[in-house]
């Protein structure tokens, strides 16, 4: 198949590359673009492992195809400032840490858009994000750190 070209903002930068039609996001980030913090859970839309932020909403980039970003910001974990993901390391949010990633984008989403808790809880809000490791206990209080964090500012 013949690639087609892309062009698109990643972490504030553009990006100027080639993809074939049928890569995923998750693809063009991890294998042409060696962006490798976003991670492959189960590539097909269940685990959350995958989650980056398209134009500002999380997005499983396993399920996205590369094509659609022409044009749009993308946001990995390689753009989160170390002070956010502290709040999750402190609370032993990681393990294995094959979801943190995705979790770490999802709760950066929650963090920005706190009005959300209004309809919904962290732990509900983050139903999309699985982990098999931490039992959630550890990722919802370092969530909660996050946001606590944030009001204090
Ligand atoms: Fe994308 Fe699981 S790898 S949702
Ligand atoms: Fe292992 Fe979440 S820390 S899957």
């Amino acid at each position: 198949m013949t690639p087609q070209k892309l062009t698109f903002t990643l972490n504030d930068n553009p990006v100027n590359t080639d993809t074939p039609p049928d890569a995923r996001l998750l693809d063009l980030l991890r294998t042409t673009l060696h962006c490798t913090g976003t991670k492959e859970g189960c590539g097909e839309g269940e685990c959350g492992a995958c989650t980056v932020l398209l134009d500002g909403l999380p997005v499983n980039s396993c399920l996205v195809p590369a094509f659609q970003v022409q044009g749009r910001h993308v946001r990995t974990i390689e753009s989160i400032d170390p002070r956010f993901t502290e709040h999750l390391n402190s609370t032993n949010a990681a393990q294995c840490g094959a979801c943190t990633p995705g979790v770490a984008m999802t709760s950066f989403y929650l963090t920005e858009h706190p009005e959300l808790l209004k309809d919904t809880t962290i732990r509900q809000f983050m139903s999309g994000n699985l982990c098999r490791c931490t039992g959630y206990d550890g990722i919802i209080n370092g969530i909660q750190k996050a946001l606590d964090a944030k009001e204090a500012r």
